[in-house]
């Protein structure tokens, strides 16, 4: 069943519960469940509700496997913004994930093109993702795949859209100049085998790219558009990052009319 579920809550904390929640729900059903995790200050909120329900006992990160969805090339990997200390510090310490478990791509590999296809043969043989956790780019990109990217495209080195290099030199003491300029990334074909997506978007600067994401016409020029054509995506918003949806009306309709035999 193909189904795009989009979940509008009040604000971004309300939006990381209930994306945790979805989580959750999809990992418990798992016997050995496997997390796709993203970077960037969207799904903050969603780790801190996800470490919140671990610490209850609703959540059991002993057993899961994690997969990262990009890295940026040639930063050393102990620098405080590389994705593997970001991972290490904003996932795996917060929610108690076992870092032995968790994968993330190496961008100072001396081979980048055998660590990409390494890095996909690894999320094979754990049997896939079970549900991907992502964030959009206010240009529309999901991982660092840039508008533009081929819609089945697996995990590659990428050049960063100059727009991306601007909105991420916050993370640089506003440096531009250190914003690395290629990054490794999981395709977009690559996310689209996860069995289920939750993306999470907040503040009025992704109004227009959640909009393109979910009614605009679906192609390359919006990489998130692909989510169009998965099975299970859930898209969690808060007002101001759904002010730019025409049909708002019908999925709040839909949300609250949703039975559970029928989604
Ligand atoms: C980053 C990451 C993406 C993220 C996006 C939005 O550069 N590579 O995975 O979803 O851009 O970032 P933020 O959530 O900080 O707005």
């Amino acid at each position: 069943m193909f189904v795009m579920e989009i979940l509008v809550m009040p604000d971004p904390a309300a939006v990381g519960e209930e994306a945790a929640r979805a989580v959750t729900r999809i990992l418990a059903a798992r016997p050995r469940p496997v997390l796709g995790i993203a970077t960037g200050s969207s799904p903050i909120a969603t780790y801190e509700s996800l470490a919140r329900a671990a610490a209850e006992g609703e959540f059991d990160p002993s057993a899961v496997t994690a997969f990262a969805l990009d890295e940026y090339v040639g930063l050393p990997l102990d620098h405080p913004e590389s994705y593997h200390r970001v991972v290490q510090r904003d996932v795996v310490e917060k929610l108690g994930l076992s870092p032995e478990r968790v994968h993330v791509l190496d961008g100072t590999a001396s081979d980048l093109k055998e660590e990409c296809a390494d890095f996909e043969r690894r999320m094979q043989a754990a049997g896939g993702v079970d549900v991907q956790i992502l964030g959009i780019g206010a240009n529309g990109h999901i991982g660092f795949n840039e508008p533009g990217s081929s819609l089945g495209s697996r995990t590659r080195i990428k050049t960063l859209a100059p727009q991306t290099r601007r909105d991420n030199a916050r993370f640089f003491g506003g440096r531009i100049g250190d914003v690395p300029i290629h990054c490794l990334t999981q395709g977009i074909q690559t996310i689209m085998e996860a069995r289920s997506i939750v993306l999470v978007a907040h503040g009025a600067g992704k109004a227009e790219a959640v909009a393109a994401m979910i009614e605009g016409p679906s192609g390359a020029h919006c990489p998130a558009s692909a989510l169009q054509w998965h099975p299970r995506a859930i898209v969690v918003l808060d007002e101001e990052a759904a002010a730019g949806l025409k049909h708002r009306e019908y999925y709040d309709f839909a949300r609250d009319n949703s039975g559970s035999s029928l989604v």
